[in-house]
């Protein structure tokens, strides 16, 4: 736990001065401390005192930098395990709010990914108008942890809350959230994930084929997902242009029934199997050596049946095993993907609704419908990734509930 990155943004408050008593108070717990100034924090408190407290570099602009290769923003976003703004201002969690990136601190928050923390400072009126309360709703709402500010006589000589909490409540505060991580955190360690991901195209000559408008983009998160779980990740990915997420192992594949030979390789190695490729249902009948040339008015096609890869998964798959499957739907949602997770005999079935604002193929959100042999669970919009942790999650849960089943048997 003391080995985690603790990135601390200061904003221009009285209490900026306080920073420096937490970062050393971090510090001192063994954390990896960074701090982002921004340029009116920096009026209040030096750069140097900072950098000698956390025994880190102190970041005001997008360049300042040793490293002239690293870009500040993303690179601080990365590393971090825990971004903290404290003090935070009105105007930090309004820019954090709205999503405004103008200068390395707001960057930064946009660029996060790790869990987000707030604690406000500011004049007491400022922190109860309106606004600066719908600002902090929405971040909360967001998952942003919020450390309420103190009250009492505020610098501006008024009386109230504002006050920003006394730094050693933020350490504890910021060693609950770091637990709470360590407690929900999803581990794979020790399982294998077989992913598929992307279209499939079915060639009809050299140059022409028949596809769909699958990005890859749910299936490569879910495979990201996985990796940073730690689980040994196998993912059949189609022709898209997606980088492999790290730590993964990577097959390609371009039809359907060759999606369908490394599914069937490396299905009986894996714990969970998880069919996010939009596979084609038929292919052509004959496939031409050569490109076919134009003639007469009108031409007819024929296209046979490709393979049910993930029904032939369904029927091989072992009691341990769990088999996830995807129905994407532009009608009776529920109806529809019921019927796909008793046919193939999935033990989950993740539907989404083409037609639904944030779900669908190119978007880097996802809203679904998860259904269970035993119920259906609507999730919210979330991110590509969120949702293949809560996938993940689910199928743990469902192993786990086969294997303390089995035990009692
Ligand atoms: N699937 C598959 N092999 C196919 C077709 C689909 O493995 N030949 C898998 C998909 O990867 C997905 C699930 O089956 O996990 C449902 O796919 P979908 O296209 O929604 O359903 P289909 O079974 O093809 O039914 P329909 O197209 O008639 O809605």
């Amino acid at each position: 736990m003391k080995n985690k990155h603790i990135l601390v943004g200061v904003t221009g408050s009285i209490a900026a001065f306080k920073a420096c008593t937490l970062v050393s108070a971090l510090t001192k717990k063994g954390y990896d401390v960074r701090v982002i100034l921004t340029h009116h924090a920096a009026a209040f408190i030096t750069p140097l005192s900072l950098a000698a407290v956390s025994h880190n570099d102190v970041y005001i602009d997008e360049f300042d930098g040793t490293n002239e290769a690293m870009i500040p923003h993303i690179a601080l976003a990365k590393w971090a395990d825990l971004f903290i703004v404290a003090p935070a201002d009105a105007n930090v969690l309004a820019k954090a709010a709205c999503g405004i990136a103008d200068d390395l601190l707001t960057s930064c928050i946009l660029a996060s990914t790790c869990p987000m923390a707030a604690a406000p400072a500011m004049n007491v009126h400022m922190y109860e108008n309106i606004a600066t309360q719908t600002n902090l709703n929405t971040l909360k709402e967001r998952g942003w942890k919020i450390i309420e500010p103190e009250s009492g006589l505020l610098a501006c000589a008024d009386t109230g809350k504002g006050r920003l909490a006394e730094p050693e409540h933020i350490v504890d505060f910021i060693e609950k959230i770091l637990s709470e991580q360590e407690e929900n955190a999803l581990s794979l360690a020790g399982k294998t994930v077989l992913v598929s991901a992307g279209p499939t195209q079915e060639a009809l000559d050299p140059v022409r084929f028949l596809s769909n408008h699958s990005s890859g983009k749910q299936g490569f998160a879910i495979a990201a997902a996985a990796a940073k779980a730690g689980a040994k990740v196998l993912l059949a990915a189609g022709p898209v242009s997606l980088p492999t997420p790290e730590g993964v192992e990577r097959i390609d594949y371009v039809s359907a029934r060759d999606l369908e030979k490394i599914m069937i390789e490396n299905a009986p190695k894996a714990d969970f199997i998880i069919m996010a490729a939009a596979v084609a249902d038929y292919r052509f009948e004959t496939t031409a050596d050569q490109k076919i040339k134009k003639s007469g008015d009108s031409m007819t096609l024929t296209l046979v049946r490709n393979p049910d890869i993930l029904a032939g998964l369904g029927k091989t798959k072992r009691d341990d095993q769990i088999l996830c499957g995807f129905a994407m739907e532009t009608e009776n949602l529920d109806e529809n993907a019921r019927a796909k997770l008793i046919a193939k005999n999935c033990d989950l079935l993740i539907a989404n609704n083409l037609r639904t604002e944030g779900a669908g193929f190119q978007g880097d959100t996802n809203i679904v419908t998860l259904l269970k042999p035993e119920g259906s669970e609507h999730l919210p919009l979330m991110s590509k990734e969120d949702l293949g942790r809560v996938i993940l999650n689910t199928m743990l849960e469902m192993q786990k509930g086969k294997t303390d089943h089995a035990s009692v048997h």
